[in-house]
């Protein structure tokens, strides 16, 4: 689908000028801050093109989170198929990554809810997942207000990053159909 709209946001396919605010955001330290690495304008704007490929092939993706009141891009919201092998894959992954200007307004959940709701309803997934590490409290939380369930004999070690990496362990939380 083209496009999602809920109260505040409009989740949408992604546009040339999104390029320069998701490269700020991608080199931000606090928005990276649960990540491995920064990344850089070029790795920032591969990662778009990453993204447009997933839509074209699977028709849905990680969409562009606009608000609607301004029309500012402030990130992204959406699904996505994880490209590495683990327990849980192949599996659909929900999640989300906003410009911390906009953080602690309800945006991510409320972008997320209507997200999951295309999951299931339109796209007939019958189970989304989302996954990062233990201390990315404020991710987990938003997983938690979807309703999202956390079984710790499903937390994994990333299989992209070496053994003794503090960041490789991470917690797997699932969101089975119907929502509850
Ligand atoms: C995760 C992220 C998208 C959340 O966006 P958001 O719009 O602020 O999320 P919401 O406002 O919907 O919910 C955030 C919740 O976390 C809570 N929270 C904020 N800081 C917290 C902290 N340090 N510890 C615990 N909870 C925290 C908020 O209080 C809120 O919960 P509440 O509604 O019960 O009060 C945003 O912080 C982000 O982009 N982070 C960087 C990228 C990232 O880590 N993405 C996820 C990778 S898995």
């Amino acid at each position: 689908m083209a496009a999602i709209e809920t109260e505040r946001l409009l989740l949408r396919r992604w546009r040339n000028e999104d390029s320069e605010p998701f490269g700020r955001m991608n080199g931000d330290p606090v928005v990276m801050e649960h990540f491995p690495a920064l990344l850089s304008k070029a790795e920032s704007d591969r990662s778009i093109d990453w993204i447009e490929a997933h839509f074209e092939r699977h028709g849905f993706g990680l969409w562009a989170a606009e608000l609607r009141a301004t029309g500012a891009f402030i990130g992204f919201i959406g699904l996505a198929i994880p490209r590495f092998e683990a327990p849980f894959t192949p599996c659909v992954e929900i999640g989300w990554r906003l410009d911390p200007a906009n953080w602690g307004r309800g945006l991510a959940t409320e972008g997320a809810q209507a997200v999951a709701r295309h999951a299931f309803d339109v796209l007939k997934l019958d189970e989304v997942v989302s996954f990062t590490i233990p201390a990315n409290l404020r991710s987990r939380r938003v997983m938690e207000k979807l309703g999202m369930t956390h079984d710790p004999r499903d937390d994994f070690n990333h299989p992209n990053l070496p053994p003794g990496h503090p960041m490789r362990r991470h917690v797997l939380y699932r969101l089975k159909y119907p929502l509850p």
